[in-house]
């Protein structure tokens, strides 16, 4: 079964190929981060109209370059939400009439779900169940996966997502967008011992998170210390790492699994991987991530996602709708 995946939740034009024989055939992305990088931020009609320019130029670019042809495709698989509406509303309106003209089953993927198992796309992936931790820049999720959407939702945050504490961060502190990358490059010239900022939620039993504060606190340090910025991004990107990893450590203590997948744009993010891969050494568990071009959003994962769910027999009618808000 040969599934194209259409991705443009918010600010990636994503589109790709995958074969259940054969893997992943490829995929190409477009990201629209120069465009939005001059407003500070994804402005959404921008992005909406951005994905309309994009989709079909970049599934002809896909259909060259892996030499496929459109009548091999078995099925459409597109993203339905979360995400922002009149981006979602594109794929899944290019999705849903693609499928209709060629003949083939529609299948609408959360986002979420497909960040889940993108790291199931590499060579040596994980075996259910595992924790999920997925971090990225609408959500920071810690989720139990007994199987293909069998998941138990463990704690989440209850403010900012990680990824938004990033960017937030970064713009505070004078840096570019996106913040994530722009605020991890800092902290690498940043005197990491200087400030010590709180590990939010982490003083009290549960899985939830919350970021908002750091960002505050961020605000003040740089306030009071004005040329501060790199010494301010590393005790930041320390304080939500650190604070990931105990959450993650209570999850598996929690679960009693040993196998933790991270996903999301934020499990990038190189000290974060350093740090979860000694918490999983110490529990005797391992850590598996999505290669870092399949951590940010990408039509990859909705493809590979697509392909699981029209395996098991799932598909949708003609009608479509975009899900803004759509828990996993
Ligand atoms: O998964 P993603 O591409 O989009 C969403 O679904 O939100 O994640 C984007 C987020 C942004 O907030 C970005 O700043 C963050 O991931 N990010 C990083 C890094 N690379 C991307 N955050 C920290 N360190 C990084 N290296
Ligand atoms: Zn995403």
């Amino acid at each position: 079964m040969r599934i194209l995946g259409i991705e443009t939740s918010c600010d990636e034009t994503g589109v790709a190929l995958y074969d259940t024989e054969q893997g992943l055939l490829g995929h190409v992305l477009h990201s629209q981060v120069p465009m939005h990088a001059e407003y500070g931020g994804v402005v959404p009609e921008l992005a909406s109209r951005d994905h309309v320019r994009k989709v079909l130029p970049l599934t002809r670019k896909l259909l060259a370059d892996t030499g496929a042809t459109l009548d091999s495709i078995d099925g459409v698989a597109y993203t339905a939400g979360p995400g922002l509406v009149g981006a979602l509303l594109v794929g899944a309106a290019v999705g849903r009439s693609l499928a209709f003209a060629l003949g083939v089953p529609a299948v609408a993927i959360n986002h979420m779900e497909g960040h889940l198992l993108a790291p199931m796309l590499e060579s040596d992936p994980p075996e259910f169940p595992f924790v999920a931790l997925l971090v990225s820049g609408g959500h920071t999720q810690l989720v139990q996966v007994e199987g293909v959407g069998r998941y138990e939702m463990l704690g989440q945050s209850l403010d900012d997502a990680a990824g938004e504490a990033f960017d937030k961060t970064a713009k505070l502190i004078g840096l570019g967008y996106p913040g994530g990358p722009a605020l991890a490059r800092a902290a690498e010239r940043g005197d990491v011992s200087r400030f010590r900022f709180p590990r939010p939620m982490t003083d009290r039993p549960g899985l939830d998170f919350s970021f908002s504060g750091l960002k505050t606190f961020a605000l003040n340090t740089i306030h009071q210390h004005p040329n501060a910025g790199a010494d301010v991004a590393a005790a930041f990107q320390l304080a939500v790492v650190e604070t990931l990893a105990i959450k993650c450590r209570r999850a598996l203590q929690q679960t009693g699994l040993t196998r933790l997948v991270v996903a999301g744009g934020v499990s990038a993010n190189v000290h974060l991987r350093e740090r979860l891969d000694r918490l999983a050494e110490e529990q005797g568990g391992r850590v598996y991530y999505p290669r870092p071009e399949l951590c940010t959003d990408n039509g990859a994962m909705i493809a590979y996602a697509g392909a699981l769910r029209l395996q098991a027999g799932q598909h949708e009618p003609l009608s479509f709708t975009a899900r803004p808000r759509w828990p996993m």
